[in-house]
C-alpha cells in the first residue's frame, strides 16, 4: 500500500516519518522546496524529540519527498492532508491552504485511474469536509465521491514535544465519513497500525467537532485551574498545586491539564478555541463558556504583569530576564507563546530584556532581533538582572540555585510554573498560584 502525505509540518512530517520508519512506502509533498531539501537530507525543519532519528530511519527505508503533487495523486492509495489551517484576524479559520490542495488534487484526479482515499487530518470546522472539500474535489475531478475516490475526516490529537510518541500510540483514532469499502480500508489500515487503540467511526461533521471539543475542553481545564490559581495567590498560604493534586484524584476530574501557569499558548489551543467561538456564533449558539475560557486566558497575562510590577516596582529601565520563550518545554516553537507576548509588553514599558531558552533562541531572535539580548547560559542571562521570570517549565530551570542567583543585581524571581518552590533560594520569590503572607 502506497501512502502520500501532503504538507510536512508537525503533523505531516511526524506521520510520514513514523509510517516510513515502520516500512510503509511513503511519499511526502510540500510546496516549500527548501523544507523538502532539508527533510530529504534528514534534517527536520523544527525541533521535536525523536523526530530526526525517526525521519532518518524512514529515509533509509525509502521515504521519498516530492514537489510534484501528481506523483501522490496518481500513485497513493491513502493520501493524508496535513496542511495548516491558521486563524484569520477575526478568529475564524483560514481554509485557503486546504482548499487549494483540494482544488489541485481534484484537477489531478480527473486524469488518473487511481481511486485514492483522501484523509483530512488538518483541523477544520464542522461541515468543511462535506460542504467545501468534497464539492471542490468532485467539481474539479468530474468524478464522484465514494465511487472514484473517497474522503475521510481523521482529526489528529498529537502534542508537540510528544509528536512521535503520540503518532505511534494515539489514544484514539476518529474516522468521519460514509461507511463502505473505502472506510473499511482506512479502518483496516489503522487496526493494523495501532492494535490496541479504539477506533471511532462517525460522520465527517461529528469527527470535525470532536477535535474542537477536545482542544476546547483542555483549554477549559487550564483556564479553570488558572482562575483557582489567581484566587490561591490572593489567599495567604493557599497553594494551587495541592488543590490541583487533590481534585485530580477525583476520577471524574482527572489529574492532567491542571497545571496553573501564565495561560495556554501554542499553535493549537488559542487558535482552536477562537475558531470554535467564531463558528458557534455563526451557527447562532452563544459560546458563553468558551468566551470565559478565553477571557481568563487573556487575564492571566495581565495578572502576571501586575505580579512582576509588584515584585519589581517601576519597569522602565529595569533589566528583566525571561527564562523560556518556547510555548512549552521540549520544543522550539514560539507560536502564540505567552512569553513572547510578555516580552512585547515589557519592551513597551521600556524594560531591558535578556532571554534564555534551551531551544527557541533562534526563533525568538527572528521576532525581536536586537531589541533584546539572548543568552545560551542561565548564568549569563541572569547577570545584572533585577527580576527573573520563569515562563517555560524546561527541566534546566529546576536546577537554578544560589550560584545562579548571585549573578543578579536584585534577587527577585517570579515563577509562573512554581519550579523553585522547594529550593532554598536566596531571593524574593513570587510563585504564581501560591499565596505568600506579607509579600504583597
Ligand atoms: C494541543 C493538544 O494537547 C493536542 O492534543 C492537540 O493535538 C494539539 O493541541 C493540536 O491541536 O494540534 P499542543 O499545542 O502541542 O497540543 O500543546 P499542549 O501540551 O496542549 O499545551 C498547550 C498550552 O497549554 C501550553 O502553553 C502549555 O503550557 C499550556 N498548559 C498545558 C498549561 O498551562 N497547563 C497544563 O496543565 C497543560
Amino acid at each position: 500500500m502506497k501512502l502520500g502525505v501532503i504538507g510536512l509540518g508537525f503533523v505531516g512530517l511526524s506521520l510520514a516519518s513514523v509510517l516510513g520508519s515502520k516500512g510503509y512506502k511513503v511519499s511526502g509533498f510540500d510546496s516549500d522546496k527548501s523544507k523538502l531539501n532539508a527533510i530529504k537530507n534528514g534534517i527536520p525543519p523544527f525541533y521535536e524529540p525523536e523526530l530526526e532519528y525517526t525521519l532518518k530511519a524512514a529515509l533509509r527505508k525509502g521515504f521519498d519527498t516530492t514537489h510534484d503533487l501528481a506523483k501522490i495523486i496518481n500513485n497513493c492509495e491513502l493520501i493524508f492532508i496535513t496542511v495548516g489551517t491558521p486563524q484569520q484576524d477575526d478568529g475564524s479559520i483560514d481554509l485557503s491552504m486546504i482548499k487549494s490542495v483540494a482544488s489541485q488534487s481534484g484537477s489531478l484526479l480527473r486524469d488518473t485511474k487511481n481511486k485514492p482515499i483522501i484523509i483530512v487530518k488538518s483541523t477544520v470546522v464542522p461541515g468543511t469536509t462535506q460542504n467545501i472539500l468534497l464539492p471542490i474535489l468532485e467539481k474539479r475531478s468530474r468524478k464522484s465521491a465514494n465511487k472514484d475516490f473517497a474522503v475521510v475526516t481523521n482529526p489528529e490529537f498529537l502534542r508537540e514535544s510528544m509528536a512521535i510518541a503520540d503518532t505511534k500510540n494515539p489514544h484514539v483514532v476518529v474516522l468521519g465519513g460514509t461507511e463502505g469499502k473505502f472506510m473499511d480500508t482506512v479502518k483496516r489500515f489503522y487496526q493494523k497500525l495501532h492494535k490496541n487503540t479504539p477506533i471511532i467511526v462517525t460522520n465527517s461533521q461529528t469527527a470535525e467537532i470532536i477535535k474542537y471539543a477536545n482542544n476546547s475542553f483542555l483549554a477549559t481545564k487550564i483556564s479553570f485551574i488558572n482562575q483557582i490559581s489567581n484566587m490561591c495567590q490572593s489567599i495567604p498560604g493557599a497553594n494551587v498545586e495541592d488543590v490541583a493534586k487533590t481534585i485530580g484524584l477525583d476520577p471524574r476530574i482527572g489529574p492532567l491539564f491542571l497545571n496553573a501557569g501564565p495561560g495556554y499558548g501554542g499553535s493549537c489551543l488559542p487558535k482552536d478555541v477562537k475558531a470554535m467561538i467564531n463558528f458557534s456564533n455563526k451557527i447562532g449558539i452563544k459560546p458563553v463558556l468558551l468566551d470565559a475560557v478565553e477571557t481568563v486566558n487573556r487575564y492571566q497575562l495581565e495578572n502576571l504583569l501586575s505580579t512582576i510590577k509588584k515584585a519589581t516596582g517601576k519597569l522602565k529601565g529595569k533589566k528583566i530576564t525571561i527564562l523560556g520563550t518556547a510555548f512549552k518545554p521540549d520544543t522550539d516553537d514560539i507560536r502564540d507563546s505567552v512569553s513572547i507576548k510578555l516580552i512585547e509588553i515589557l519592551l513597551k514599558h521600556q524594560a531591558t530584556i535578556s532571554v534564555h531558552d534551551p531551544k527557541a533562541i533562534e526563533n525568538t531572535r527572528s521576532i525581536f532581533e536586537d531589541r533584546v539580548e539572548y543568552f545560551d547560559s542561565i548564568n549569563d542571562a541572569l547577570r545584572g538582572s533585577e527580576c527573573a521570570v520563569i515562563m517555560t517549565s524546561w527541566k534546566d530551570y529546576t536546577r537554578i540555585n544560589n550560584e545562579h542567583i548571585k549573578q543578579m543585581k536584585r534577587k527577585v524571581i517570579v515563577d509562573t510554573r512554581r519550579m523553585l518552590k522547594k529550593s532554598k533560594i536566596n531571593a524574593r520569590y513570587f510563585p504564581i498560584g501560591i499565596g505568600l503572607s506579607g509579600s504583597f
